[in-house]
């Protein structure tokens, strides 16, 4: 095997992800790299290469029985991590980790929680949620005066609200998710465990109740189908609690603060509301959250771009950098909320995944954030940021520790 060309637990590509991945696909667009968990692999950054990546069958994300990948099963490898084997059903069925008709048969079980019809429905209630946290935000003591961190008074509290009442946890343990999502992404491994352990009996004693008194929420329309255990629906409100409020705080904060600092897109955005979906879309593919795609591998010898990937190959895709790819997009360094109006539905802007395993949660996202940012800046048009916001250093995401704002 080569040497590799880019360790991605580099500290300068952790300081600064953005300009690590370019440098990346400007240089050796495929390159063999030392990858987050230590492996060597596959770095594929030009938008038509990991589109290809990701939608063709022989990549999976499991990577159990491939050559090279010894015998070590998914299971195998959560125990020698620690993971106490009680916990190991509900990280099993997590839809990343499924490829194939497995993983079709259960995206189609919850896929019409989540369809545009749907999630328009929802619209009032995220107003709601919105406009009830934007009036707390206000009447705290010294709101105006003191600074306040974005992501804790606003952008994860909207984030968990609106998943959590899609799937039907609540109002009661919101708060308990959003403290149990922070402690996992920390990644302190002597506090995962327990607090994985809270949620999964707090996950049981949901389904118990809505199996008694079903609603109009995800869980009580699985319990309804049928076709799962407890364990299955439990790893499932996990997985979809997870997925859906970590990424929606942070594509909150990074929106706000790239709006922030943009005064002629926050003038477009006064005199033009209508152009919020853009602004949104944008902001998705110039400042999203998500900079790399699940690992998959090779599940027989491919080729990618002109370079030969031998099965068993770890491959991974690096959406931040097929997202500025300038052989892709006219403007691929910065945001222009008007020509995304006018061409951007048509570019591949990969924010959201791409193939099989693209966001499920794609339209609810998209709704939440015009909702959520455009309340923000209406509220508070003069909102500025008082420090330059640091970086938290993952390869994986573009997160800020911390997004202190003055809101007047
Ligand atoms: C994948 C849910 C917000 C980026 C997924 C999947 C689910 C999901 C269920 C797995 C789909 C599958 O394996 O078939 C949600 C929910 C959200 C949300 C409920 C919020 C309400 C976001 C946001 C972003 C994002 C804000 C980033 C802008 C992604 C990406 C993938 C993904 C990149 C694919 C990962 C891969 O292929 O490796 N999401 N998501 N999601 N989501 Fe989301």
């Amino acid at each position: 095997m080569p040497e590799p060309v880019v360790d991605l637990r580099d500290p300068a590509v952790l300081a600064d992800p953005v300009c690590g991945y370019d440098r990346v696909l400007a240089e050796s667009p495929i390159c063999w790299a030392r990858l987050p968990s230590g492996e060597e692999g596959w770095l594929v950054t030009r938008n038509e290469d990991v589109r290809a990546v990701l939608t063709n069958p022989a990549v999976r994300t499991d990577p159990t029985g491939l050559p090279g990948q010894g015998a070590q099963t998914q299971e195998q490898a959560f125990l020698a991590l620690g993971t106490p084997p009680e916990h190991l059903p509900y990280l099993r069925a997590s839809m990343l980790s499924l490829d194939g008709p497995e993983h079709t048969r259960l995206r189609h079980r919850i896929s019409h929680a989540f369809s545009a019809s749907r999630v328009s429905e929802l619209r009032p209630r995220v107003q709601q949620i919105v406009d009830e946290l934007l009036d707390d935000v206000e009447a705290a003591p010294g709101a105006g005066n003191t600074p306040v961190n974005l992501l804790d008074v606003f952008a994860y509290p909207v984030a968990t609200a609106v998943v959590c009442e899609l799937v039907g946890v609540p109002e009661t343990d919101w708060a308990d998710w959003w403290r149990w999502g922070k402690v996992l992404v920390g990644e302190d491994p002597a506090q995962i465990t327990p607090t994985f352990g809270e949620m999964v009996s707090s996950c049981h004693a949901l389904v118990e109740r809505r199996r008694a008194e079903p609603r109009d929420d995800l869980v009580s329309q699985v319990i309804a189908q049928g076709g799962l255990t407890d364990v299955d629906i439990v790893a499932l409100v996990v997985f979809l609690v997870l997925a859906g409020h970590e990424t929606m705080a942070h594509l909150l904060s990074n929106g706000a603060l790239a709006l922030m600092r943009n005064p002629a897109h926050r003038e477009l955005l006064r005199a033009e509301p209508a152009l919020w979906p853009a602004a949104v879309r944008e902001l998705v593919r110039t400042d999203g959250p998500v900079q790399l795609a699940r690992l998959r591998y090779a599940a027989t010898d491919l080729e990618v771009g002109g370079v030969r990937i031998a099965a068993g190959d770890p491959v991974q895709a690096v959406l931040g950098a097929a997202n500025r790819d300038p052989a892709q997009f006219a403007h691929p360094r910065h945001a222009d909320v008007r020509w995304q109006a006018e061409h951007g539905r048509r570019e591949g802007s990969l924010g959201f995944g791409w193939g099989p395993h693209f966001c499920l949660g794609v339209a609810l996202a998209k709704l939440e954030a015009e909702v959520a940012l455009r309340g923000l800046f209406e509220r508070f048009p003069a909102m500025h940021p008082v420090d330059e916001p640091e970086w938290v250093p993952l390869p994986r995401a573009r997160h800020r520790v911390s997004l202190h704002v003055r809101l007047r």
